[in-house]
């Protein structure tokens, strides 16, 4: 059988707490949740996801620099450090593959500070507020954008 595309899905810090994180803005679903919900999209789409989690911004700049030549894309929830981190944005334009951004909430609804994200300037698109289904949404565009077997 042909290898399918690999998109790296990366989620930064606090998003391990899903699920007992102020649900009322994140939602109810654990991160396994997501990751599993990914997973099912994944086999649809005909693209393999290598779905990680890190409170830690060294190893998130690490595993982007990983991915040139091991993924084709890049789905990112940067958590907190989307709004802060030169670091991460100057890894994803390092890598030079197509990344796409989603947070779960609606930014641009929420406090000031969060309405800038560095994470932003470098992605192909942003998609925010539908929380969970974000990541369908955002899985289903770099599908379409790496020409995976089943885009739509
Ligand atoms: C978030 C939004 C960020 O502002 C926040 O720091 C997060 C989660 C989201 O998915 O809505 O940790 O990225």
């Amino acid at each position: 059988m042909a290898i399918q595309p690999s998109v790296l899905v990366l989620n930064g810090p606090n998003l391990n707490l899903l699920g007992t994180r102020e649900p009322h803005i994140y939602g109810s679903e654990t991160l396994d949740d997501i990751e599993a919900s990914c997973q099912e999209t994944a086999a649809r789409l005909g693209l393999d996801i290598d779905f990680r989690q890190s409170n830690h911004e060294g190893e998130l700049v690490t595993w982007i620099q990983e991915a040139r030549g091991e993924h084709d894309a890049i789905l990112i929830n940067a958590g907190a450090y989307s709004h802060t981190s030169i670091a991460i944005l100057d890894a994803l334009q390092a890598v030079d593959l197509p990344v796409v951004e989603v947070h779960l909430s609606n930014i641009f609804r929420r406090e000031p500070f969060r309405h800038h994200s560095h994470v932003s300037t470098v992605a192909r698109g942003v998609i925010c507020g539908f929380g969970s289904h974000g990541y369908i949404l955002a899985l289903e565009a770099v599908a379409r954008l790496i020409d995976a077997p089943g885009a739509a």
